[in-house]
């Protein structure tokens, strides 16, 4: 991998001098921050800790479980490990239901599968990109053990009705908050607003441990105690083993990178916030162009994509890319269309329309920390020309 140290004109989150992966884009994006502490970090736990279940990792997860308002954190080697293993130490049992959408990267409802039950998919809300409680409300049945509300792009969801459903029919509330490291709803951090909540460290995360790696977070004593046997192969000590667990456990040179991460992380949830407000200015009025729904007082994004809907969005993308900006889509084929789902439970075009509507019509703009104003008014302009022309 090659490194190059970017000095940014006026970065909006004052993203210092940084070491940075290089990229073929003249904006990319999303930039991971590898900075000279989290190198620091890293040597230090190489060269002084255990490597696997070092103490980085147990300061990390007492951090972050601080950070989230939250008793336990457990972590785990990535996103879908925690979400898998959080409902396994929920006691999800092969024919349970677990209701989730289907506008989500595809892991949210794999994980459902590698837990052993069955997902069931309710669509998206009119306005937004989050599954809309109204039609979870109707996918209920006597089998459903579980729902996943993903806060997606950063933007929580609507957590109240959600546990307004679950009350009194035990059925458990597990968040994806794989991309809303830091996002709030009500004043309280995602996460730790139902039974369980689940984040991904991956590289593109508002908050990265550089490379894999997951968390979950809970005040649930007995399933912190079952996640953590799960993550470390079904351990109840070193020789004996109380359940079939995985080898799912984070490294330790990636806790030391993530607890310095972690400190940075409001800081660049902020930058991220002022950067989709330029958007917003820059892009108001667009013609054919529908930016992110608006945060209320209840819930706080942070923008892990700022992502504009457009009828002509191939064309958008076509021509940010032709002058060197980095757009991407999340999620081009929604998860009930992709050939699994198809085929082994019978979903097809018209399922759930509204995501496929989204699919067709969503594109990602650049947002990182370290993009300039100068950056944004530019895709700003590029994203106009499109919408003016024919
Ligand atoms: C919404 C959502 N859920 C789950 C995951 C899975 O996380 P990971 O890639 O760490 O397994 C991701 C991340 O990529 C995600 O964005």
């Amino acid at each position: 991998m090659s490194r190059e140290t970017v000095l940014t004109a006026n970065p909006i989150g004052g993203a210092e001098t940084v070491p940075q992966v290089k990229h073929g884009f003249k904006i990319p994006l999303m930039r991971p921050v590898v900075d000279e502490e989290m190198l620091q970090a890293a040597l230090f736990a190489l060269q002084n800790e255990k490597l696997v279940m070092g103490e980085s990792v147990y300061k990390f997860e007492e951090e972050f479980a601080r950070y989230c308002g939250t008793r336990y954190a457990v972590s785990t080697a990535s996103g879908t490990a925690a979400l898998q293993i959080a409902l396994q130490s929920m006691g999800i049992e092969q024919r349970d239901e677990v209701v989730t959408t289907p506008f989500s990267f595809f892991a949210t409802s794999n994980a459902v599968i590698h837990a052993g039950a069955q997902p069931r998919f309710a669509d998206v809300e009119n306005e937004g990109f989050n599954i809309d409680p109204a039609k979870v409300e109707t996918k209920l049945t006597a089998m459903t053990r579980a729902i996943i509300p993903v806060h997606l792009y950063g933007q929580p969801s609507r957590m109240e009705e959600f546990r307004d459903l679950a009350e009194d029919k035990g059925i458990s509330i597990v968040e994806d908050a794989c991309q809303a490291h830091g996002a709030e709803y009500d004043g309280k951090r995602v996460g730790s607003l139902g039974r369980v909540g689940c984040f991904s460290f991956y590289t593109s995360k508002n908050m990265t441990v550089c490379g894999d790696g997951g968390m979950i977070v809970t005040n649930d004593e007995e399933l912190a105690d079952s996640a953590r046997s799960y993550r470390d192969c079904g351990r109840a000590s070193k020789y004996t083993m109380s359940r079939i667990g995985y080898t799912s456990r984070l490294n330790t040179v990636n806790a030391a990178i993530g607890r310095v991460q972690l400190r940075k992380l409001d800081n660049w949830n902020n930058a991220r916030r002022r950067i989709a407000n330029l958007y917003r200015r820059e892009l108001e009025g667009a013609p054919g162009i529908e930016l992110p729904p608006l945060e209320t007082p209840k819930e706080t994004s942070v923008y892990h994509l700022f992502v504009v809907r457009s009828q002509r969005r191939d064309q958008l993308a076509k021509h940010l890319e032709t002058n060197g900006v980095e757009a991407a889509i999340h999620y081009p084929v929604p998860i009930h269309l992709q050939t699994s789902y198809r085929t082994n439970f019978g979903y097809s075009e018209g399922s759930f329309p509204i995501a496929e509507r989204l699919a067709g019509q969503v594109l990602s703009l650049p947002i990182h920390p370290a993009i300039t104003e100068e950056e944004v008014r530019t895709v700003s302009r590029l994203v106009r020309e499109t919408a003016n022309s024919e």
